[in-house]
């Protein structure tokens, strides 16, 4: 009986991913009902009329699984409760009509279907449109409804807690319910990914997975290809703790991002070559290994036996590879990468195979929580960190610095999260010595860095929050 109850129970959780986000009253919604009043107010002030509804999507921290989403790999996120909200009425003009709470994001107006999405200047409305163009192409919109919406953001911006997909994944959401639509949260998130690429990032799709998908209490395990999710239980008795190291980095203003996407993809396609497969019939460094039916273990082996440490010039992987620069450009560069001329492709495979064992093994722990459970989490995002930092190369110094703090301060685990080039920790804390660890950090990264006036947007303890969700003006 009581296993029937279980699976039954399961069995609705798992399809929860199949269903659309949910659509609530806001009188009856568990929100900070003063910040919803606030952004009406900004919303009446602006277009001298009501929102009808309000579509809201969080950011996220990834606990483990750092750049392998794009390779094919799983990752282990959870939602934040920062978000983005968009206050929206729907419009009889087909016009597009943003402003933004905050004064320093300017207005910006356009139609819903004829505008370009700026990609070497990605203002904030960029990526609201690509949530609009995602949608109003995947729902065949011809003649969508236009909108105006005030959009109100507490995601840090440029800061690995995903504030840019948040933004993508709410206009989306938005221009959904504006249309009287209704798709399942796996498809949205699945197309958010995708159309968030229109402004120049090759991401993968944790992001808009887990901000649709996420359920307060559970981080989630996201895998791709197919998107699927499972709930990952967190040990008792540890906190997670965000801060951020107050670099800013804007994943779509430079190169750093795609060139490692493209490292991942260079690495793939020179060690598919030497094991003689169709390497342009490669997607991924996770489709290479099914190709080749071997475990991540032995993906180590191939990393060592088919790649150099030293760098690769862009002639020589032409030549490994038997093809032209202009081809190779076509085949496995983006267009802000193509002035790369130096690729590391051992330490970058090395990496993504490292860490999507790592992955498993943190799913596994949280699933047998051994006694020593909490230690041994710690000690795999611990090797994380060292992997990003020194194989894959995407952190700085000062994040490096504030790991180190984080870990000397009592974290059992401390690692970056998300793009990484700057943004935030995420450290694992032994619950009972939060305060003492919180007060550790302020004093020895932001007190001694003349930033105590950003501590308290800054360092906080998180919980796993709720996903994307509308809400209806009554
Ligand atoms: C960004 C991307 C994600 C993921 C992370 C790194 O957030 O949007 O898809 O690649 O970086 O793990």
């Amino acid at each position: 009986m009581f296993t029937d109850h279980m699976t039954l129970i399961c069995h609705v959780i798992d399809k929860m991913a199949d269903l659309p986000p949910p659509v609530q009253n806001l009188a009856e919604a568990k929100v900070d009902h003063d910040r919803y009043a606030n952004i009406k107010e900004k919303f009446v002030k602006k277009y001298n009329c009501e929102p009808k509804f309000y579509a809201r999507a969080p950011g996220r921290v990834n606990l483990i699984g750092e750049h392998i989403d794009y390779c094919g790999y799983g990752v282990l996120p959870m939602a934040i409760e920062q978000d983005i909200v968009i206050a929206v009425c729907p419009t009889s003009d087909n016009q597009l009509y943003l402003s933004n709470t905050d004064d320093k994001f300017r207005d910006f107006q356009c139609s819903m279907t004829n505008f370009e999405i700026n990609k070497a200047k990605p203002d904030w409305h960029n990526y609201v449109l690509c949530g609009v163009k995602g949608m109003t192409e995947f729902i065949s919109l011809t003649n969508p409804v236009g909108m105006q919406c005030m959009v109100d953001g507490c995601v840090p911006n440029s800061a690995g807690l995903s504030s840019s997909s948040a933004l993508v994944c709410c206009a989306a959401l938005a221009t959904m319910q504006a249309n009287n639509q209704s798709r399942s949260k796996k498809e949205i998130a699945d197309m958010c990914a995708s159309c968030e690429r229109y402004i120049g990032t090759q991401g993968g799709g944790m992001d808009q997975a887990i901000s649709f998908m996420a359920r307060p209490g559970t981080a989630k395990k996201i895998d791709f290809n197919p998107l699927s999710e499972e709930d990952v239980i967190l040990p008792e008795g540890v906190a997670f703790v965000i801060s951020n190291c107050c670099v800013e980095k804007n994943k779509a203003a430079t190169s750093d991002f795609n060139t490692r996407v493209v490292e991942c993809r260079l690495a793939m396609q020179v060690m598919a070559k030497s094991k003689e497969l169709q390497w342009q019939e490669c997607k991924n460094l996770a489709d290479l290994q099914n190709k080749l039916k071997l475990s991540l273990q032995d993906m180590a082996g191939i990393v060592e036996a088919c790649l150099h440490k030293e760098e690769y010039s862009k002639q020589e992987v032409c030549e490994i590879l038997g093809v032209t620069a202009e081809k190779l450009a076509e085949t496995s560069l983006s267009a802000n990468t193509l002035h790369v001329e130096k690729f590391r492709l051992y330490q970058r495979a090395g990496h993504v195979y490292s860490e999507a064992r790592r992955v498993e093994e943190f799913q596994r722990i949280c699933k047998e929580v051994p006694s020593d459970a909490a230690q041994r989490l710690g000690t795999l995002m611990n090797q994380s960190h060292e992997s990003c930092s020194q194989q894959y190369e995407c952190s700085c110094t000062e994040l490096d610095d504030l790991v180190n703090l984080c870990i000397k301060s009592g974290a059992i685990g401390s690692r970056l999260t998300g793009a990484g080039w700057g943004g935030c920790a995420v450290s694992m804390v032994p619950s009972s010595e939060l305060s003492e660890f919180l007060r550790k950090v302020k004093d020895g990264y932001y007190v001694v860095r003349g930033l105590e006036s950003r501590v308290d947007e800054a360092l906080f303890a998180t919980q796993p929050g709720s996903g994307a969700a509308v809400y209806i003006q009554s």
